[in-house]
């Protein structure tokens, strides 16, 4: 990357011609802001040195193209080079797409055949099986290890590979459900079913990931999980009931959880929507739902009207997939897109897992090069 031309305009403005003809316009300030001298910046750091509060009040005294990069004297006498390479990757357009993220939506049981499926040791060894797990998390919210031994500890090596256990005051690391164990005042601990639901809505922080390994289900029946993409039916309801996603996205929806020594308690929006109208993360727990008060009779019963609308999507058959867990498969799932439910069952069932945080499986995507 070379730049052509460049040239100083309307006296606050550094105007960059590169030879694959793009042509970028710079604020003085953005660029005195990103200088790169060791006074201002530290690249082993990775870091800025210099703080906002000393932002000198300069401009730029003359301008030098020196082809790969330009160097700028300012007013103070300071002095600034930029590579072209790295000017060359502020377009706001690229910059701005680049960063945003491109599920692939699914429903029903057509993501059987899409969602990747690793052995273990090629998960846990090879580049090329990380990348097929991260990828499949990204597009489809679901990914399966296979042939891992049905023990707490194998389970956690695994949940270690995704980004690292994420451990919380209230459930610990790893955790393990079973019917015989009343850990937790919770449905999930009992062999009812579950309606389709993602965990923690009433956490300013949610689980990342839910990780499931059901390592033991003797003398009984049903049990089956069940998964459904919660972004498939918030576009579903975006493009049939317009105004019940509007309410979601806007709405601050209170959700709590209360046990023995805990209460946890928050008041967040069911869909939280990007600038591009792109659904983030989906809070939606019918469980932990707690009572409230409205500011008129026409917001409780859009309230009502809209969660149910969402609900019938994430209910309706059609859109799920089944699956039946069996001992040596983990399924990871994203738990700010998919829910997740189960079948009534008997029997002795023990599940264990773990949850992980966000940032730390989308940094491991990020450092595989997946993500930007
Ligand atoms: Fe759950
Ligand atoms: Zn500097």
């Amino acid at each position: 990357m070379k730049i052509t031309e460049c040239s100083v305009v309307e006296d606050t403005k550094v105007k960059i011609q590169f030879d694959d003809g793009k042509i970028l316009t710079f604020e003085d300030c953005w660029l005195r802001d990103n200088c790169r001298c060791p006074v201002c910046y530290d690249a082993n750091l990775v870091e800025r040195l210099a703080h906002i509060v000393n932002f000198p009040d300069v401009r730029v005294k003359n301008i030098q193209n020196l082809q790969t990069r330009i160097s700028v004297t300012w007013t103070d006498n300071h002095v600034s080079t930029y590579d072209a390479s790295f000017l060359s990757q502020f377009d706001f357009k690229i910059w701005e797409q680049s960063r945003r993220l491109s599920p692939v939506l699914w429903k029903g049981s057509e993501v059987v055949s899409k969602v990747a499926r690793v052995e273990v040791d090629k998960f846990l060894n090879t580049e090329e099986g990380t990348k097929e797990i991260f990828q499949s998390l990204l597009d489809y919210g679901l990914a399966f290890v296979e042939n891992v031994t049905p023990t707490i500890e194998a389970t956690e090596v695994v949940c270690n590979a995704l980004g690292g256990v994420m451990h919380t005051n209230m459930y610990g690391g790893m955790w393990t459900i079973s019917t015989n164990l009343t850990e937790h005042s919770d449905t999930a601990y009992t062999n009812l079913a579950l309606k389709q639901h993602t965990d923690n809505s009433y956490f300013s922080e949610p689980a990342g990931l839910q990780i499931f390994h059901c390592i033991e289900h003797n003398d009984g029946t049903g049990g089956e999980s069940i998964f459904m993409d919660g972004f498939y039916g918030a576009k579903k309801l975006k493009e049939e009931h317009p105004k019940d996603f509007e309410f979601l996205s806007n709405f601050q929806l209170d959700a709590e959880y209360i046990e023995d020594g805990h209460h946890f308690r928050l008041l967040a929006p069911v869909l939280k929507v990007n600038k591009f109208g792109d659904v983030v993360h989906l809070r939606f727990n019918s469980y932990d739902r707690t009572p409230m008060a409205f500011a008129d009779g026409e917001e409780c019963r859009s309230y009502y009207r809209s969660l149910k609308n969402l609900a019938q999507y994430f209910e309706d058959p059609q859109n799920q997939f089944v699956i039946k867990l069996q001992p040596g498969t983990v399924v990871a799932i994203d738990n700010f897109r998919v829910l997740h439910g189960r079948a009534a069952f008997t029997g002795k069932r023990i599940l264990c897992g773990s949850y992980v945080r966000r940032d730390d499986w989308t940094d491991k995507a990020r450092v595989l090069k997946l993500i930007k």
